[in-house]
């Protein structure tokens, strides 16, 4: 009887701990397009992104400086303002004057404790990046690196979002089509992975996840696209990938995203930003079994 009552009392959703970060900066309007739907979903969300745009910067870390005379990107905040900093009227916005490394640490370590009781993030999620990051970019995007460092040295399982479509918008302009597309894709995905339950990833994996182009007639919703299993390179000289789709090896993420309205999604190694051994490739199949797809 107890039990039953404690279940009822729960919410239909469960809120997760959720830090998020980028490397396009904490003002780009894929950031914060995909923070309000996490929030909306009914997340405990914490945003920690760069003060400026810091794209390709990889792994990067160093210690956060005062905000040159410019201010903060698109004027996001006053020239000289401290190397770290929040939106006065939302404190869960966070800038960190420095790479996607420091400022998803700064987040992980600092700020989301804050508005968790004291605990770590369950998860964390970057991006969705500005332009893809497939195949032979990962090792320099800083959205990968910020989830690598998530996963790697925070022991926090980790997703990093990327997507064709767009060029850099502020967050004070309206919500670009694309931005909103891309941000209901990761809620799915997110979603999914959540309801898989922890561990949501097993240890050392990330997983690189790259949206194709959303166009005006064929990939115009989230419900139009399809999720794939992919290898972050070609596997020619690898040992086998996981079986699926009446295979033994992965399509790339070029593949993928090339084929249509297909998402590739890549499990990473955490050690190295490469694709990870059969045996962890086959426990996100298993996650994600119901969601994902083979290519045509
Ligand atoms: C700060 O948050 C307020 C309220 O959500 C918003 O109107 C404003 O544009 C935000 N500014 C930045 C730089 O995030
Ligand atoms: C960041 O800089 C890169 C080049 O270094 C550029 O391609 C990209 O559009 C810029 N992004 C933003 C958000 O300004
Ligand atoms: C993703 O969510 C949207 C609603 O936002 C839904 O229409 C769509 O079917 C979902 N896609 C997948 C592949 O689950």
């Amino acid at each position: 009887m107890r039990s039953w009552i404690f279940l009822a009392a729960l919410p239909l959703t469960q809120a997760t701990r959720v830090i998020q970060s980028n490397d396009d900066g904490w003002a780009e309007i894929n950031l914060r397009t995909f923070f309000n739907v996490l929030t909306k979903a009914g997340h405990n969300v914490v945003l920690s992104g760069p003060a400026e745009n810091q794209s390709g910067t990889g792994s990067s870390d160093a210690a956060p400086k005062t905000v040159d005379s410019d201010g903060c990107q698109f004027s996001s905040c006053p020239g000289g303002s401290p190397p770290t900093g929040s939106n006065s009227s939302n404190p869960r916005l966070n800038y960190v004057n420095s790479f996607p490394v420091t400022s998803i640490k700064t987040g992980i370590d600092t700020t989301a404790p804050k508005f968790f009781n004291g605990a770590k993030p369950e998860i964390a999620l970057t991006g969705p990046n500005v332009g893809s990051n497939l195949g032979i970019q990962v090792p320099f995007s800083g959205t990968v690196g910020a989830a690598v460092y998530a996963a790697k040295d925070a022991g926090i399982p980790a997703i990093a979002f990327s997507g064709k479509s767009g060029s850099p918008t502020a967050w004070n302009q309206p919500t670009p089509f694309y931005s909103q597309v891309y941000a209901d894709l990761a809620l799915n995905l997110t979603s999914k992975i959540l309801a898989s339950g922890a561990p949501y990833l097993p240890d050392g994996v990330w997983l690189n996840v790259n949206f194709p182009e959303v166009t005006s007639t064929e990939c115009n919703s989230a419900n139009q696209f399809k999720f794939v299993l992919s290898r972050i390179n070609w596997g020619i000289f690898s040992a086998k990938d996981v079986e699926t789709c009446g295979t033994d090896r992965l399509p790339t993420e070029n593949d993928v995203v090339g084929a249509g309205c297909y998402v590739s999604v890549s499990p990473g190694d955490a050690s190295d930003k490469t694709t990870v051994d059969a045996e962890r490739q086959k426990v996100v199949l298993q996650k994600l079994q119901g969601l994902l797809s083979c290519l045509p």
